[in-house]
Order: structure tokens, then sequence, then C-alpha cells
């Protein structure tokens, strides 16, 4: 069966599609400044910002991967580990530094783990929240994927 057509240009992607940004630093004795511009640093316009803080020792989070949504993870404070599955091979990446994001194309499962002691997770993201927009289920994520 064919998929729908929204899904046709992510469900080929692979983990060579995510990249490490190097964000613009503006460095002053007062205090850096880093910014993030939509359809410069990120290619999308940003529609969502959220992050995740207060992270017990030893919590993961993620564990999904989405149809269309795209994201940019950057370590705001401390650190964490961002492992990337394509459903054929996986890679960990440690952020640690509030000047790297982790841009995440669609259909690419992710777990996020390792945080450090006070670590702020922010995500910029292409579309407002939508559940739908989830795959939850890694078998599901799998099959749609044709692995
Ligand atoms: P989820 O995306 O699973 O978190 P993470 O991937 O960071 O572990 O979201 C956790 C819960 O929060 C889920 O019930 C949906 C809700 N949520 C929103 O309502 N809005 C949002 O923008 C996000 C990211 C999550």
């Amino acid at each position: 069966m064919e998929p729908p057509a929204v899904l046709s240009t992510g469900l080929t992607n692979t983990l060579d599609d995510c990249r490490l940004v190097q964000l613009p630093q503006i460095a002053d004795p007062r205090g850096n400044l880093t910014f993030v511009e939509g359809g410069n640093h990120v290619p999308f316009d940003i529609a969502r910002v959220y992050y995740l803080y207060d992270v017990p020792g030893g919590a993961e989070r993620g564990g999904h991967a989405h149809k269309e949504l795209r994201q940019l993870l950057i370590a705001m404070s401390g650190s964490f580990d961002v492992v990337l599955d394509d459903g054929r091979e996986k890679k960990r990446v440690h952020l640690n530094r509030s000047y790297f994001g982790l841009e995440i194309v669609p259909m690419i499962w992710r777990e996020l783990d390792n945080f450090s002691s006070g670590s702020v997770c922010l995500v910029v993201a292409s579309h407002r929240y939508d559940e739908s927009d989830y795959y939850r289920d890694y078998d599901e994520f799998l099959a749609a994927k044709g692995l």
C-alpha cells in the first residue's frame, strides 16, 4: 500500500539528514548572546518553542518520531545526550553548548538521556503541538519506513 503523500519526504530520512548547527555567538563581557532565526539557522519557520527542565537524574525523555515536525534541540544549560535512530542506524550525540543546536528531521526516532543536574533542553519546532504527528510505537515507526 502506498504511504500517504504527506509522508513522502520524511520516509527516507536518515541520520545524515540530521546535523549539528553552530549558532551565532555575540561575545560580550556582560554575558554572551546567541540567537536562532527561522529560515536562516533552521530551514523552517518557527511555530513553537518548548523546554525540558527539572529533569530528575536518570530520567529519559523522547521515545518517539515525528511525521512532519522539524526541530532544533539546544542544551541551554548543562548537558544531555540525544540518541538518533533512523531504523537502520543509531547515533548518540552529546549536547553541552548553548551555541550548538541539533537539527532533527521528520521520521527519526529520538531518545534523550544522560541529563546533567540543572540542565535545560530548548526545542525550536516547525509546527505547533499535534499528537497525530507522533509515532510513539517503535514497530509502527519501522513499518511506516518500510523496515
Ligand atoms: P512529549 O513530546 O512526549 O515529551 P518528550 O518527547 O520531551 O519526552 O510530550 C510529553 C507530554 O506533553 C505529552 O502529553 C504531550 C504534551 N505536550 C504538549 O502538550 N505540548 C507540547 O508542545 C509538547 C512538546 C508536549
